[in-house]
């Protein structure tokens, strides 16, 4: 691989005297797909509050685009271009889902490119355009989920930083939420790091993968190889 577009040096991080990560490193190349795997608890989601700047590594360095952001407030790297949809969908409950996409472009100036861009996220997700004056708080889980994909994609990041898109959601849901991600990537060249529990369906959109098991990366390649290998099979994909 060329200079990476991220990548993760030996990071460590705790909360407290409580150690979450331990010199975890990791590479993303430009327009690439990748996916970090782990149990609960294993640091996959500290790893992204690192490299966004919510969570502070103690050790190492996270390297963006040729410069290095681990100094950085999370508002800097935001304007990098690095956006996360965190656990959980953080949206504006109390907003309409037009506002919460509008609300993911305030740093943008170019008010015609962004109606542009609300227009063409109403396409990839037509439930939105269906609800666009609807409150937030009464969305179901997976429209809430799509709310927060195409929110994070107003700003129109160069990376995306997905956590768990696929938690609580019913497989067909699911299957759509992969679907975009993969038509956000092609058609519009976003570099993806995806954290799922569902390893299976994260190997089958990635290609290249990484596990952490507490707080340390134990095994990473392609994830055609991973999908296929023994152990990976009985520890992960529950075969
Ligand atoms: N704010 C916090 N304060 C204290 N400990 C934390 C905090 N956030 C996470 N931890 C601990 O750090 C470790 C890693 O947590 P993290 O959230 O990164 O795991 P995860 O891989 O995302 O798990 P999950 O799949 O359950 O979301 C866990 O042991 C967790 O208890
Ligand atoms: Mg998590």
């Amino acid at each position: 691989m060329s200079e990476p577009f991220l990548s993760v040096e030996s990071v460590s991080a705790s909360y407290g005297n409580i150690s979450a990560l331990h010199e975890v490193s990791l590479e993303v190349a430009t327009g690439e797909i990748v996916a970090l795997l782990g149990a609960n608890g294993a640091g996959k989601s500290t790893t992204l509050n690192v490299i966004s700047g919510l969570v502070r590594a103690t050790h190492g360095h996270v390297r963006f685009d040729g410069e290095a952001v681990d100094r950085l407030s999370a508002d800097h790297i935001v304007q990098r271009g690095i956006i996360q949809v965190l656990e959980g969908r953080e949206i504006f409950r109390d907003m309409s889902v037009r506002e919460n996409l509008e609300m993911g472009a305030y740093t943008r100036k170019d008010r015609a490119a962004v109606a542009a861009d609300l227009d063409a996220m109403c396409d990839i997700f037509p439930r939105l355009r269906e609800r666009i004056g609807q409150r937030a708080a009464t969305l179901s889980g997976g429209e809430q989920q799509m709310l927060a994909t195409a929110r994070a994609m107003m700003a129109r990041p160069r990376m995306i930083l997905m956590d768990e898109p696929s938690m609580g959601l019913a497989p067909l849901v699911v299957e759509q939420i992969f679907d975009t991600v993969r038509t956000l990537n092609r058609e519009q060249g976003i570099t993806i790091l995806l954290v799922e529990q569902n390893a299976k369906l994260a190997l089958s959109v990635s290609s290249r993968a990484y596990i952490l098991e507490n707080g340390e990366m134990v095994l990473n390649g392609a994830s055609a190889d991973l999908k296929d290998d023994e152990a990976v099979r009985r520890a992960y994909l529950g075969a």
